[in-house]
């Protein structure tokens, strides 16, 4: 069986192919679309981070194609519902980044509330800044999370630490299971309502793109701040740039854009708002695990027929 590992994935995974009796592996992370299309067809498995874009078109020439594995969560970049129809498995590793990424949540809680980007920022540029620089404590701080799966419930595990109050919803949870971990279950608009801070912790589906709007942004607690480091696209950036604007929301921060990299869109020009790009998920452990778990998910899939966290199983 030949797997083409067509995005950057950690050492650990390719040494798992290269490692297995029956798995021939081939490393080629620059293609073009073009390119991949060509070579595609010889391949069996194939091993992808966000970067390869998984189309109907390149799916046609996937003659052989038993198994797409997303070293990672987001499934964007997969035409799913292809790949279903050509009767390709599509795996992602739910696991393996979690915790950086709910990591990454408390730390861009902890820089907008402490103002950190702009203290670092100033005293580069040789100004001691304080009285503009005051920041807020997050104890006992009301938290709403919008999703608590994998990634939610560690934020709130490390919130609580932090002596903050969880709220959330999530439509996919029941509410004796969200109580069960410490966070009182309310709905959307009370999250709205009563957050000091709300971080975003959901797939972006139809439902939830521009989830965050002028009136839901509108509905939150003045001076309120609002984390997403789940997708770009959840928040309407323009609406978002307003809310800030007009100083009804305190401050915003940003891992993830509607489109990567966002350039020089108008939220960059606010001191109130900070940003990453893309590194919630970008630690070295988390790489290693997540090329852990592809590879190893891929390599049983081909092998015996058999794998968890397939998204599209009939
Ligand atoms: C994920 O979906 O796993 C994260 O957003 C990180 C990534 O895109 O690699």
């Amino acid at each position: 069986m030949r797997v083409l590992v067509s995005d950057p994935l950690s050492t650990v995974g390719i040494e798992i192919f290269k490692n297995t009796p029956g798995i021939e592996v081939d490393v080629k992370t620059d293609l073009s679309p073009s390119q991949l299309e060509d070579i595609i067809g010889v391949y069996h498995g194939l091993s992808i981070r966000s970067k390869t874009k998984v189309t109907e078109e390149m799916l046609a020439k996937a003659k052989n194609l038993k198994v797409i594995g997303r070293a990672g969560i987001g499934l964007d970049n997969v035409d799913i519902p292809a790949a279903t129809r050509a009767d390709i498995a599509v795996m992602n590793t739910p696991l393996g980044n979690a915790i950086t990424t709910a990591e990454h949540t408390i730390a861009m809680i902890m820089a907008l509330s402490r103002n950190i980007p702009r203290a670092t920022a100033t005293l580069k540029d040789g100004k001691w800044e304080k009285k503009n620089l005051r920041g807020r404590e997050i104890y006992n701080k009301t938290l709403g999370l919008v999703g608590i799966g994998n990634i939610g419930s560690l934020v709130a595990e490390r919130a609580m630490g932090l002596k903050m109050k969880v709220i959330g919803c999530d439509p996919y949870q029941d509410h004796d299971s969200i109580e069960r971990l410490g966070i009182r279950h309310v709905s959307f608009d009370e999250i709205l309502a009563e957050s000091d801070y709300i971080s975003i912790h959901t797939p972006k589906t139809p439902e939830t793109t521009n989830l965050f709007n002028r009136e839901t942004l509108y509905k939150m607690k003045q001076g309120a701040m609002l984390i997403n480091c789940a997708r770009g696209g959840i928040i309407n950036e323009d609406d978002l740039h307003e809310a800030l604007v007009s100083n009804h929301l305190g401050g915003a921060a940003l891992d993830v854009f509607v489109t990567e990299p966002p350039g020089k869109i108008c939220l960059m020009d606010l001191d109130n708002f900070i940003c990453t790009s893309h590194l919630g998920a970008s630690t070295h452990e988390a790489q290693d695990n997540v090329a852990r778990d592809v590879a190893t998910q891929m390599v049983d899939y081909l092998l015996t027929g058999n794998a968890p966290n397939i998204v599209n199983q009939k």
